[in-house]
C-alpha cells in the first residue's frame, strides 16, 4: 500500500464519473496505460437485467483494443466509490472482480507481459499494486488450450 499520486490512478478516478450505476450507485473507473502512453478508459455501465451490467475494466480493455491494442498494454488503474459529487469519493480499495481479473489475463498473454494493476480508494488516497498472476494465481489462460483438437 502506498499514497504517492499516480496520475494514471486519477484518470480512473475522473472516469468513474463517466459511470452509469443507477442501481449499484457504486461507481467504478479504469484508465489504461500503452507501453507509448497513451491512455484508454472506461467505466462501469449498468442495465434493469442486473446481470447484464459492464464492469469498468472491460470498457476499458475494449478502449484500448480500439485505441492501441491488448499488445501494447503496459499497466492499469482502478478506482471506485461513490461519484455523486464533483470527485469521486470512499475509503474502500477496489480490485478487479474475478471476471475482470480473467479478462486482464487474457490482455496480459497477448502483450506478453505480467501486467500491473494498481487499485485505489474513491478518494485515490490508498493505492495498492498487484501483477495479475497475483490476483489470479493459477488462472485459466490460453496455453490450457494446448491440447484442443
Ligand atoms: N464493478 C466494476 O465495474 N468493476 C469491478 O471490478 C467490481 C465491480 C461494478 C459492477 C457494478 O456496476 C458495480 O461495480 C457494483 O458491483
Amino acid at each position: 500500500m502506498n499514497s504517492i499520486p499516480d496520475p494514471l490512478v486519477e484518470r480512473a478516478r475522473a472516469a468513474a464519473l463517466g459511470a452509469y450505476a443507477p442501481y449499484s450507485r457504486f461507481s467504478v473507473g479504469c484508465a489504461i496505460e500503452s507501453t507509448d502512453g497513451e491512455i484508454a478508459v472506461g467505466a462501469n455501465m449498468e442495465n434493469a437485467c442486473y446481470r447484464l451490467g459492464v464492469c469498468a475494466e472491460l470498457a476499458a480493455l475494449t478502449a484500448a483494443q480500439q485505441a492501441f491494442g491488448l499488445a501494447r498494454i503496459a499497466r492499469i488503474a482502478v478506482a471506485g466509490g461513490d461519484g455523486s459529487g464533483e470527485s469521486l469519493a470512499g475509503n474502500a480499495v477496489v480490485t478487479p472482480c474475478g471476471g475482470c481479473r480473467q479478462a486482464i489475463l487474457e490482455a496480459a498473454h497477448v502483450a506478453g507481459r505480467d501486467l500491473e494493476i494498481v487499485s485505489a480508494n474513491g478518494a485515490g488516497t490508498e493505492l495498492e499494486t498487484r501483477r495479475i498472476s497475483e490476483l489470479i494465481p493459477q488462472g485459466f489462460g490460453p496455453a490450457n488450450l494446448s491440447d484442443a483438437a
